[in-house]
């Protein structure tokens, strides 16, 4: 073997946090635009009933990075015994009030409140979770929609990192409303031939070894073995998964088995690092779309 004979033995690693910190700073510059020219500041509120530690966590990091690309943050916070009805109230408020333009309910929500009841509240043209009927409902069929943000996310990395995907086979494991299923249309609108994997699917393992993409996104810490990757294919890891990691301590890790997919993938998302980040950057960019299609502004280039 010569020096120019390299075999690859580690696929390259995608940089989630370095691209989401170059999406916040554009959105930083589309929202310097705004308040500018057409004296708009974008609003976006974030709802959180409960107490869940890691919702605290990431509720926290929205306003920070909200505030820091110069938008307008409201942070509500109910108590876990909070009716549906007093949810509904604050959803009601929002969507009436003309200085925020994205609304999020953070979910889980508590038992007693109604999750579908809530989300079908929320004005679809405030919606920058993309979680509402009619904006699924538009991403389906392919008209201008509010997407979700972690398969939004998703798809900028693959795309960065792919180019154009059309033909590819993409294999998504999960069919949650959040992830699995919002990827799938919007690989399917990439024309990908697309395939969706769940719990009751048989030989998940052969699957995962036709796919040129793996899209993973189902909260089961490195559940995706290095031995199901097709050499070289693209691997995005959307689970968050914290384990124990003795002496008392824990840590983060995905639904692939990172150690052994890096050897055999040609691209893949760490974690933590990879998709996570991109989904605040992704929600601040869908709030200001919002804000510019509700004030019948062109959105800025940035
Ligand atoms: N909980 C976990 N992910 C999300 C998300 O993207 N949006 C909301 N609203 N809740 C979540």
């Amino acid at each position: 073997m010569t020096m120019t004979d390299t075999v690859q033995e580690q696929a390259s690693i995608i940089d989630g946090k370095a691209f989401a910190a170059g999406l916040r700073a554009r959105v930083g510059r589309q929202v310097a635009v705004l308040q500018e020219k057409h004296g708009l500041t974008p609003g976006l509120a974030v709802v959180l009933v409960g107490e869940d530690p890691a919702s605290q966590v990431y509720v926290r990091s929205k306003g920070k990075h909200t505030r820091e690309a110069g938008m307008k943050s409201e942070e509500i916070r109910l108590p876990d015994t909070a009716t549906q009805e007093e949810v509904l109230a604050v959803v009601d408020r929002l969507n009436a009030d003309p200085s925020i333009h994205g609304i999020l309910v953070q979910l889980p929500l508590p038992d007693q409140v109604d999750e579908n009841a809530v989300i079908d509240r929320i004005d679809p043209a405030k919606d920058v979770d993309g979680f509402h009927v009619i904006n699924t409902g538009r991403l389906q069929v392919g008209l201008p929609a509010m997407a979700p943000c972690t398969p939004v996310g998703c798809m900028m990395l693959l795309k960065d990192r792919l180019g154009d995907l059309s033909g590819k086979r993409a294999l998504v494991i999960g069919r949650s409303n959040i992830v699995g299923k919002p990827i799938a249309m919007l690989l399917l609108a990439e024309s990908c031939t697309v395939t969706v994997a769940h719990s009751r699917t048989v030989d998940l393992a052969e699957e995962c070894r036709r796919a040129d993409i793996v899209v993973a996104a189902v909260g089961r810490p490195e559940m995706v073995r290095g031995d199901w990757i097709k050499p070289g294919a693209t691997v995005i890891d959307v689970g968050v998964n914290r384990i124990d990691a003795g002496e008392g301590k824990t840590r983060l890790v995905g639904d692939v088995c990172f150690g052994e997919a890096v050897r055999v993938a040609g691209a893949i998302t760490p974690v933590p690092g990879g998709v996570g980040p991109m989904t605040i950057a992704c929600l601040l960019a869908n709030t200001v779309t919002a804000a510019c299609r509700q004030a019948g502004i062109e959105e800025p280039a940035g």
